[in-house]
């Protein structure tokens, strides 16, 4: 048996995040079961994984055979609550407080009570999401970066009532999804949001008072800092409404000005300028 003990993982939310999750969950050998609320986002989520990785095959970027053991491993689940052997379930749904206080407060009175709860919100205060939950106790933060399969990090946030034992099987369990786990305390935004969002904002702003066009924004930060990605590259992977989000939490949450979202950026997502996922932000993508 593996450190953790865990061997079956439902995911919740079927985008960005939820995907790339439950691949890396199918990839290190676990059992994934993928759960979206909009019909079909599942299904679609589990056939681009698979078309990625038979790419990644037929380019000799992936083992042989590797793309049809994971998708082996990952199941669609339609509804809620998880099958009964469910050990951990990981929420990376819409970042929306009511939202996911909704689907907590539902997943906890439909659960059994020894599942682990853990949330992949970037800046919710983790300990309102476990009070939803009813079992604080076996709850906690565990916030991937994108795109998830890639990225080494996860942080690990305990709520004021996470136990110990709880901490442990998901540092365990992140460690055996191959990344490298660093706690943060329980603060908006953690400590990844807590530097990043602050650069990002004042992108947008310098953007915004034409100091400078978004690719000279992006090429400052590429050449001058080796970031892999300019601020407002990395704005438009994210996902404009997942930053704004973000920064929306952070300024109530720190009542700092500082983290106050730009007019601008509230103004795209308005628009439905979202980035790459809906074509546009600061850059234009596809046809
Ligand atoms: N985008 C990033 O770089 C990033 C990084 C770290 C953490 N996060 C966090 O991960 C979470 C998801 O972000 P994303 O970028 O994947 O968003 P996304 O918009 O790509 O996907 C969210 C998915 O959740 C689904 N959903 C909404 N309500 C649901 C419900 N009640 N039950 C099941 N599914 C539901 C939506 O249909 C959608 O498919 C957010 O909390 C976000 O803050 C995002």
């Amino acid at each position: 048996m593996s450190e953790s003990g865990v061997s079956t993982l439902f995911v919740a939310g079927a985008g960005l995040m939820g995907s790339g999750i439950a691949q890396t969950g199918a990839q290190s050998g676990l059992r994934v079961r993928l759960f979206d609320a909009l019909p079909g986002a599942a299904e679609r989520a589990r056939e681009q994984i698979g078309s990625r990785l038979a790419r990644a095959e037929s380019q000799g970027k992936a083992p042989s055979g590797s793309a049809e053991r994971c998708l082996d491993l990952l199941e669609v689940a339609f509804s809620l609550p998880p099958p009964g052997d469910t050990q951990v379930v990981i929420e990376a749904i819409t970042e929306q407080e009511e939202l996911k206080l909704a689907f907590w407060s539902e997943l906890g009175a439909g659960c059994a009570a020894e599942v682990i709860f853990a949330s992949n919100t970037s800046s919710i205060p983790i300990t309102r999401l476990a009070a939803a939950s009813g079992r604080p106790d076996r709850f906690i933060g565990m916030h991937f970066y994108s795109p998830v399969p890639v990225m080494e990090l996860v942080e690990l946030v305990p709520g004021l009532l996470t136990s110990e034992a709880t901490y442990a099987t998901i540092e365990a369990l992140g460690r055996e999804l191959g990344k490298r786990p660093v706690r943060s305390a329980d603060s908006p935004g953690f400590i990844g949001n807590r530097i990043l969002i602050p650069f990002l904002n004042e992108a947008i702003l310098a953007y915004q008072e034409g100091v400078g066009t978004a690719a000279d924004i992006d090429q400052v930060a590429r050449l001058g800092f080796r970031h892999p990605m300019g601020p407002l590259e990395l704005a438009d992977f994210i996902g404009l409404d997942v930053v704004l989000g973000i920064c929306r939490v952070m300024h109530q949450g720190l009542h700092d000005p500082r983290y106050a979202p730009n007019p601008i950026l509230e103004r795209m997502v308005e628009a439905g300028q979202l980035g790459r996922k809906s074509g546009r932000g600061f850059y234009q993508y596809g046809g």
